[in-house]
């Protein structure tokens, strides 16, 4: 590949650039990498946190509308409803609770914290996986508790899942993809959830445990457990032997025979939720783009971008927080998030440019490319110095369509654009299209802008 790729950094004063001098010119092969995997329709999906799960989608009386408008408008553009993950820790901490009435009942510690230290669910807990729309498939995270936990009143800690499980099969049905048995668990060893003799190894047995006992009362042998929720680097796993990584968990029999997929957790574009100014700006839309093409040309055959309510880098909050004052809509990672149904591959690899081929998955041609320029540009700068860079595009795409994801600046969550069109605060897509064209070969993309090349 390296060979088909002629690849021109010239760094130049702007006042010396002429037409025919370009900071890129890109000689994309016509056809992938041999072997590229061929990522889904919704290769891009979401993992909502458990505790939130009811704020996302709304229950029978009342539906979250905004919420189904902004995953239609997903399915509208890649063919196809990301697949919702209902998990992470507080699906750790969740007790079901038969004759409870509410859905849920969440218990902060402090009301501005981000995750209630504790929650309790009753039955109508399942309404909310009956709002999106139809055709959503879902991951439904279940506890992991020991042995007659006295959080879950002295019950058997398998029965709780067992349990759990039984509620969720019975009502999502069909729209079940897998269960998954408790989040991060390679944080356990040496705290109130496991001893210290806990390692990937006795994990993966009780797993195996848990994971029969499901099947067997669900009378089901399909695999349908994810297994391996791990966070990587991990916390105190990072120096453990085995180490917990993927690979061991195969090797000490988490296999496909027994799971249906095995998941890893990086965070998202920073830990602990998300960073104010950071994970809630424009910035964030540029690295997703980034980050969900990079992760495509990898094997990876699924990437879910994690959110809650009050989180910082969720792509939407579904209602508003009066806890931290914070209001229901669009942001701005979403706007990264439109894509699926194609084989990716990396063009250009700099620290401030990325350029990856899309490739037609059936006839395994180059039908687009899309440029990431990461330099950075704040709108308190002046619009008109705005620099670009130059990009002869590939010889049949020199005619082609380019649509454009930007805003006055990177730093901020206001204006952000993707061609011409915004997600207006009911979640529907307002403004005129702007498809802009290929002018001479040649598309021009701003500090701190992504364009999508197509024919
Ligand atoms: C729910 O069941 C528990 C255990 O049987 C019982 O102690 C509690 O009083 C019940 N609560 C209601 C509201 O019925
Ligand atoms: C349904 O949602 C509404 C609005 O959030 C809430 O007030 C109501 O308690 C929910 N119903 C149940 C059964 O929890
Ligand atoms: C692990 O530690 C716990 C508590 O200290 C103990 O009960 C259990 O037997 C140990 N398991 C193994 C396999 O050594
Ligand atoms: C898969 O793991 C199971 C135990 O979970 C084991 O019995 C089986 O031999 C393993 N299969 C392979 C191919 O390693
Ligand atoms: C939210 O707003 C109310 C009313 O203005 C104020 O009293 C409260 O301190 C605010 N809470 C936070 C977390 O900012
Ligand atoms: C891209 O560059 C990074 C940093 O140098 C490197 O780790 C990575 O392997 C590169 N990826 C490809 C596909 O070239
Ligand atoms: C851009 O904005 C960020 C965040 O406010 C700030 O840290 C940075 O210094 C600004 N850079 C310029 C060139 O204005």
């Amino acid at each position: 590949m390296a060979s088909r790729l002629l690849l021109l950094l010239l760094i130049l004063p702007s006042t010396l650039a002429r037409q025919d001098v370009f900071n890129l010119v890109l000689d994309a092969p016509e056809h992938p990498p041999a072997g590229q995997q061929v990522v889904d329709a919704n290769y891009q999906s979401y993992s909502i946190e458990f505790s939130y799960m009811q704020d996302y989608a709304g229950n029978n009386t009342n539906p979250n509308k905004f919420s189904a408008q902004l995953l239609q408008n997903l399915q509208d553009i890649s063919g196809a409803y990301p697949m919702i993950r209902a998990g992470g820790s507080t699906q750790n901490r969740a007790v079901f609770v038969p004759n409870q009435t509410e859905a849920v009942i969440l218990r902060f510690s402090h009301p501005t914290d981000d995750q209630p230290a504790g929650l309790t669910i009753g039955p109508a807990w399942m309404q909310a996986f009956q709002q999106f729309p139809e055709g959503t498939r879902y991951i439904y995270g279940l506890t992991f508790y020991d042995f007659n936990d006295t959080l879950i009143g002295g019950r058997n800690g398998i029965d709780e899942t067992v349990a759990e499980a039984e509620l969720a099969y019975g009502a999502i049905k069909d729209d079940l993809f897998a269960f998954e048995i408790g989040n991060e668990v390679d944080g356990w060893t040496c705290t109130s959830r496991r001893p210290c003799n806990w390692t990937v190894e006795t994990y993966v047995a009780q797993w195996q445990e848990y994971a029969a006992a499901i099947q067997e009362h669900l009378n089901t042998s399909a695999p349908l457990i994810q297994g391996c929720v791990f966070e990587a680097p991990s916390h105190i796993g990072f120096n453990a032997t085995p180490f917990w990584n993927v690979e061991n968990a195969v090797r000490f029999g988490m296999n496909a025979s027994v799971a249906k997929t095995l998941a890893d957790h990086d965070t998202n574009s920073i830990s602990c939720q998300g960073a104010a100014g950071v994970s809630d700006v424009f910035a964030a839309a540029l690295w997703g783009v980034d980050y969900v093409l990079y992760t495509a040309t990898l094997k990876v055959a699924r990437l879910y971008y994690h959110m809650g309510t009050p989180y910082r880098y969720s792509a939407w909050q579904p209602i508003n927080w009066p806890n931290t004052n914070t209001t229901r809509g669009v942001k701005p990672l979403y706007y990264g998030n439109f894509g699926g149904g194609k084989q990716i591959s990396v063009l250009v690899n700099e620290t401030t440019t990325t350029v990856y081929g899309v490739y037609n998955a059936r006839s395994s041609s180059l039908e687009a490319v899309v440029v990431v320029n990461l330099e950075g540009w704040n709108s308190t700068q002046p619009a008109a110095e705005r620099p670009s860079i130059s990009v002869r595009v590939p010889e049949h795409l020199a005619h082609g369509e380019v649509r454009r994801l930007t805003a006055p600046g990177v730093e901020i969550a206001e204006g952000i654009t993707f061609m011409g069109q915004y997600v207006d605060d009911e979640g529907i897509i307002r403004g005129d299209e702007v498809v802009e064209t290929v002018v001479d070969g040649v598309v021009q993309v701003g500090a701190g802008e992504a364009v999508l090349v197509s024919l």
